[in-house]
């Protein structure tokens, strides 16, 4: 069982005031009564011994007179019962061997005094004997108790009433140190509890200068402490948190570096190898375009000397003598051959044109200028990397091209096709089935805009949110790697540029580009 402290102050001090109470209602009383007794006894057996010694000076000297005055002696005490003057006889035996003494009442005192109604209890006898010539006897004392059950009384009445006062004192005493002692404790109790569930405002008020002052001083002075040593804690976790984040914001830096670093890389490697492709292939192909004008006119001649010969069998009447090849030329249906010839050049001459146009988007796209600014006409870049997507786009998105006067813009340009690419990669991938792509350049100022809009798919505000994170995707596992913008955004921030992007989930999505045509610090 748990005893509280206010239980135990309050049992020290009943028991305490129960102790005295007990002291002052019977040990203390009893103790002073027989005291009382002693003494009433003691003052009793005196005015016997002062009787009886009256008695026998008076009978010395045979003066009986004397012997009544003495008796009277106590005649005003208000405790006086009797006074008795007795003889005492010698009584022998038969053969005067042995004697017995027997007393016999002589006189008493006030005359035929009357002892009752008091009993034996309410009655104190005392006797002091004498002897003398005359006689030997003694004096017997008789008083009543009267007066000690009055002073009996008076001691009971002044004990109880001690102890009240006791009972009183010890109860105002408990509420005192309930007071002083539990209240303050108590509170010290609930305020640790509160300290202890975390409410660091709390204080304890006292005004005691005591120990419990001080202790109450000291838990004020420790919640203090306790806050501060909590704030400076909280103050270094925001800062540990703040580094972390720091760190956290770095090491997705690094990585976005890193990224760009590998994608260059392949970028530049990829650049290579198509520099090599274009340039082997732009020979050969050069050879069939700048052949494709000089085979047309040889055809014509030998088409006009074909002409000339039907038309001089004609007007001569030769007829029968070129039967022969009159017939090998409907064996080989001339007309239909001469028609296909032509017809297979126009193709050749197309296919080749388009080759040539690819081989230049090629060199283009791959010119190996990553470190240093060069004049181009993004104009061009445009239609290169166009030329390069042609067959994923063709038969299925129209291009619109409003392209107007830019300035030459210094730039990588590689590195801005490459932007290029991303964001029209992006547009056609964006588009299923049948679309437009709408392709605009623009001189603002000192800035060239260039603004390439989809009717694609569009995208949430969610997503639109995240597409220049490094590694963020919605395409499958394997179309994409979610490194194309992050990599353009890249780019353009190295060209001191901007690069916005406006967009809604079913209306389409336009990337907008800003590039200064003149960079300021080489880096
Ligand atoms: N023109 C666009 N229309 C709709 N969504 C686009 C467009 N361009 C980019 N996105 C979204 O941005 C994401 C990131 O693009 P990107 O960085 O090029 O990575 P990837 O093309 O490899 O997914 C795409 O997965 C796509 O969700
Ligand atoms: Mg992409």
């Amino acid at each position: 069982m748990r005893i509280t402290l206010k239980t135990k102050i309050w049992l020290t001090v009943l028991t305490i005031v129960l102790m005295f109470s007990f002291f002052s209602l019977f040990y203390f009383p009893a103790q002073q009564e027989r005291y009382l007794l002693n003494n009433y006894n003691n003052e009793v057996q005196n005015l016997a011994n002062t009787i009886s010694l009256g008695v026998r000076i008076a009978l010395t000297e045979e003066n009986f007179e004397g012997v009544q005055t003495a008796m009277s002696f106590v005649k005003d005490d208000p405790r006086l019962l009797f006074v008795n003057l007795m003889t005492t006889d010698t009584v022998w035996n038969a053969d005067h061997q042995s004697f017995t003494l027997k007393d016999s009442l002589l006189k008493t005192f006030p005359e035929n005094a009357v002892i009752a109604p008091h009993t034996e209890e309410s009655i104190i006898k005392k006797r002091s004997g004498f002897v003398t010539d005359i006689m030997s006897g003694a004096i017997e004392l008789g008083v009543t108790t009267d007066a000690i059950s009055e002073g009996k009384k008076e001691i009971r009445l002044t004990s109880m009433l001690v102890s009240g006062v006791f009972l009183v004192i010890g109860i105002i005493i408990g509420f005192w140190l309930a007071r002083n002692i539990s209240v303050p404790v108590l509170a010290l109790r609930d305020a640790a509890n509160k300290v202890g569930d975390g409410d660091l405002t709390q204080r304890v008020i006292t005004n005691s200068d005591d120990e419990i002052g001080e202790l109450a001083e000291a838990f004020n002075n420790m919640v203090v402490d306790l806050a501060k040593a909590r704030e400076e804690l909280r103050q270094a976790n925001l800062n540990l948190e703040s580094t972390n984040e720091a760190l956290h914001a770095t090491v997705t830096d690094l990585k976005a570096a890193q990224e760009q670093l590998i994608q260059a890389e392949k970028m530049a490697s990829l650049g290579q190898l198509t520099a090599g492709i274009a340039h082997e292939i732009n020979n050969p192909i050069n050879f069939v375009t700048a052949n494709i004008q000089p085979l047309k006119d040889d055809l014509d001649d030998i088409l006009k000397i074909i002409q000339c010969y039907e038309k001089v069998v004609r007007e001569k009447g030769l007829e029968n003598d070129f039967q022969e090849v009159e017939k090998y030329k409907n064996d080989a249906q001339i007309e239909f051959t001469l028609k296909e010839v032509n017809d297979l050049l126009r193709g050749i001459e197309d296919g080749a044109m388009r080759t040539s146009e690819i081989v230049k988007g090629l060199r283009n796209f791959s010119r190996l200028d990553q470190n240093v600014y060069k004049k181009a006409n993004l104009n061009e870049n445009l239609d290169s990397t166009l030329t390069l997507l042609h067959s994923s786009y063709k038969n299925r998105i129209e291009i619109i091209r409003e392209f107007e006067e830019i300035d030459e813009v210094e730039c990588f340009p590689g590195k801005i096709n490459q932007v290029f690419m991303n964001i029209l990669s992006n547009a056609i991938q964006a588009i299923s089935g049948e679309g437009t792509i709408t392709i605009r350049t623009k001189q603002e100022g000192d800035l060239v805009k260039i603004s390439i809009r989809d009717s694609g798919a569009g995208m949430s505000e969610e997503v639109r949110k995240k597409i220049f994170d490094p590694f963020f995707t919605t395409k499958d596992v394997g179309k994409g790697t979610g490194l194309g913008l992050s990599i353009s955004f890249g780019i353009i921030q190295k060209h001191h540029g901007e690069i916005d992007v406006f967009s809604a989930p079913g209306k389409g999505t336009e990337f907008v580009i800003k590039l200064p045509s003149k960079q300021e610090t080489e880096d």
